[in-house]
């Protein structure tokens, strides 16, 4: 079953709630995933812009793990949460200041949080995805480079220390992980899934 809301729409957010307790009697698990990106030097970002990013990315989760805690909490149960940051809560590159500050809000938020309601059960967590290879990336690799392709190889030979792809599914991999009591002991952390990015400086032998 798909239940759909604006998150950015506190009022579409409660309702979408509200029909998950109809319909499923409650979820005791939360994947922040939704996001948005901005390819943008800071000193050109509009206010417009900025507060957007924030709207989707920082506000709207806050927003849906309030009422996912309090949901749980009604219900007398616990639940677990998974966060989507990213390698740019790590290290960043140029025209993402604005979208690394976001995502490093996300792990701020997934430390405190972890804090506050681990003593009552509920784990929180997150996972920093590097570059996810999908087709419809191509379109942003557009606006900078003339062979989306090559610059795809490029990247994971340069800046990867394992040299493929990562899909989506290694994400999600990991989020079935944190949300299993296999990951019992694990909160408060951000996860990199990430072939080694931000471990990496150069991917070359200088011997
Ligand atoms: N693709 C990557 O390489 C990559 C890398 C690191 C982190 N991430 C993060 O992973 C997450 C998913 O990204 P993706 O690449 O799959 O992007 P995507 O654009 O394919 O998916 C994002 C989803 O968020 C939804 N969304 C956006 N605004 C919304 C709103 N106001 N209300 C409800 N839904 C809304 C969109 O409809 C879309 O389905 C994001 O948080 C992103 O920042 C992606």
């Amino acid at each position: 079953m798909t239940i759909q809301a604006n998150l950015e729409d506190p009022d579409a957010v409660t309702a979408m709630f509200e029909k998950i307790d109809k319909f499923c009697g409650g979820v005791n698990g939360l994947v922040n995933n939704a996001g948005i990106g901005l390819s943008k030097m800071a000193h050109e970002v509009s206010e417009v812009e900025f507060l957007h990013l924030y709207a989707v990315n920082v506000h709207a989760v806050w927003r849906l793990s309030k009422q996912f805690v309090n949901a749980c909490l009604q219900r007398k149960e616990v639940g677990n949460i998974v966060n989507i940051s990213s390698v740019h809560a790590h290290s960043t590159q140029t025209r993402y200041a604005i979208y690394a500050s976001a995502k490093n809000a996300i792990v701020g938020l997934t430390r405190g949080m972890a804090c506050e309601i681990g003593p009552m059960g509920f784990r929180v967590n997150a996972v920093g995805p590097g570059y996810v290879h999908a087709d419809q990336n191509y379109e942003l690799i557009k606006t900078w480079s003339d062979d989306p392709e090559q610059w795809v190889r490029d990247f994971i030979e340069n800046h990867q220390a394992l040299n493929y792809e990562i899909n989506a599914v290694d994400v999600g991999n990991t989020v079935a992980f944190l949300l299993s009591d296999l990951a019992r002991c694990i909160t408060g952390q951000n996860i990199y899934v990430d072939n080694g990015t931000t471990s990496l400086i150069f991917n070359r032998d200088f011997t």
